[in-house]
């Protein structure tokens, strides 16, 4: 830490004066940050994917309180790589292959940047008239590149809106749907409403559930099975229905996946939606992973069946080069967020609101100050375009595909469930392993196997894969989308498995 005259200008600053704010200093420091991030996406190769430290290993270096004095930047970048990047999990890796992708790039951070730049907080038109109208805007834009139905646009009378994430978009739909059929049933008989997913729909929908004060006793999982490639069949979800209709229970609401967390599973849209019309129940169709794809021709066939859906959502911050946070949420009827979500306070009065000719985002989402999140989306959409953002998207499915070729050609491997997109569920096959004792079953031996070799693949730090239990079955899965990852990464991510596979079945 230096002399306080050195202090002050590392803060553009005269003697007894903080400008934080100092725009010369502020351009000094953010090259000298976004040079920081280059030389890391150019070494980011070198790092174990998955982070190998122990819990608790920050606090062992950090200083017990905050510095009472300023320090220089240069030195905090320093610790940043020192402290906080052997923490740091590589998502942008380009041997990234767990849970689902955050595709980084750089329309991505740099509309982030913008969007934090100018760090309005857009919570009514008012507050920053391009904010609500450039987030309107796009979302009629990437609603067109899905080929929504006109309802779900605002040109069609329906709307977009960018919220966090998936959990925040299915709360509030959850809620929204309550409370207009509470309208029609009386408040009181909220225990009543029941709400439906299958074994496969994402937690975000239980949680949503249990925010919304469903009773617990009324939420469906219902079964699937690897027969149907694990989506909800309209038999199943209409058996479920009519079965507490006969209790006397109010079916409310049904989330429909396409492309579930698991199995990339995908749940028919259009009989589930003929039910869901015939008892009036609300459908939101979470696409958070898949839906992206579907901006492809050769995809938008998942979507057959949502014009009769009533919402939809999909994250363009996991496989559409959008910085997290920006789930894509559309609604057909705007009023029914709006009746659930609005509130106006005296302090928040303006003359725009008062002609109901704008719209004010912060009646359709949870939280009063939103950020500007459309100039990310903005970005993206015009530096990589249609034809672009296709050829990406296509690119990881051509590596999953090729990574499904390679599992194929060695036959002591399986492909679990069938490839849809762009990952890959599969395990060493139970054949190939002991069990068969008394006390552990093939199926068993084969899963504790699986679990053993994952573990042992992301301990090396060469790649990073994760797991699901799909009916029973231990996967491991190969999620291709890390926007650094080329058919060589792929081709070496396989020879990994296969190494740590040998050294397994060999070890006594
Ligand atoms: C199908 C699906 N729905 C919902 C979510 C939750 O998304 P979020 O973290 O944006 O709430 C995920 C996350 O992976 C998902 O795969």
């Amino acid at each position: 830490m230096g002399s306080i005259q050195n202090q002050e200008s590392h803060h553009g600053s005269s003697a007894g004066t903080i400008r934080p704010l100092d725009p010369e200093e502020f351009r000094r420091q953010g090259h000298l940050v976004i040079d920081f991030l280059a030389d890391y996406y150019n070494n980011v190769e070198k790092y174990p994917v998955r982070s190998q430290v122990e819990p608790g290993y920050l606090k062992k270096r950090m200083p017990e309180s905050a510095p009472y004095d300023p320090e220089p930047i240069e030195e905090i970048l320093r610790d940043v790589q020192k402290d906080i990047v052997p923490g740091i999990t590589h998502w942008q890796s380009p041997s990234y292959f767990a849970y689902f992708p955050a595709s980084g790039s750089i329309a991505g951070f740099l509309g982030e940047i913008l969007g934090i730049g100018f760090n309005i907080v857009g919570f009514n038109w008012m507050s920053s008239p391009a904010a609500t109208e450039l987030e309107s805007i796009v979302m009629d834009w990437l609603g067109k590149m899905l080929k929504l139905p006109a309802k779900f646009l605002f040109s069609g009378g329906g709307g977009g809106v960018l919220q966090g994430t998936t959990c925040e978009a299915i709360l509030c739909t959850v809620v929204a749907a309550r409370d207009q059929m509470l309208k029609k049933i009386g408040r009181e008989n909220i225990n009543k409403l029941v709400v439906y997913g299958s074994d496969q729909t994402h937690s975000a929908l239980q949680k949503a559930a249990q925010i919304a004060g469903i009773n617990p006793n009324n939420f469906r999982a219902i079964a699937t099975t690897k027969d149907n490639a694990f989506g909800l069949t309209a038999e199943a979800f209409r058996a479920a229905v009519e079965s507490d209709i006969e209790s006397g229970l109010v079916p409310l609401f049904l989330c429909a996946t396409i492309g579930t967390t698991s199995s990339t599973a995908v749940d028919p849209l259009a009989p589930l939606c003929e039910v869901a019309q015939e008892y009036g129940i609300w459908v939101h169709v979470d696409a958070a992973y898949a839906g992206s794809v579907c901006i492809c021709p050769e995809y938008r066939h998942y979507l057959d069946g949502i014009e009769n859906a009533n919402s939809f959502s999909l994250n363009a911050h996991k496989w559409f080069l959008t910085t997290l946070d920006c789930c894509c949420l559309w609604v057909k009827d705007p009023s029914a967020l709006v009746k659930t979500l609005s509130t106006y306070p005296e302090y928040l009065r303006n003359k725009a609101s008062e002609t109901k000719q704008v719209v004010d985002y912060k009646d359709w989402q949870i939280t009063l100050s939103r950020r500007f999140r459309s100039l990310k989306l903005w970005l993206v959409l015009r530096s990589y375009g249609i034809a672009n953002l296709r050829k990406f998207l296509r690119s990881h499915v051509k590596m999953a595909q090729d990574f499904e070729g390679l599992i194929e050609m060695d036959k002591r491997f399986q492909v679990v469930v069938p490839r849809k997109f762009a990952t890959v569920c599969f395990r060493m096959s139970p054949s190939e392993i002991g069990g068969n004792h008394e006390s552990v079953t093939r199926e068993e031996a084969a899963n504790n196997f699986n679990a053993k070799l994952l573990e042992s693949i992301n301990e090396s730090g060469k790649i990073y894969m994760t797991h699901a239990v799909i009916g029973g079955v231990y996967v491991m899965r190969f999620a291709v989308g890390a926007s650094l990852t080329e058919n060589w990464h792929v081709i070496l991510a396989w020879k990994v498995v296969q190494e740590h596979a040998n050294a397994l079945l060999t070890t006594p």
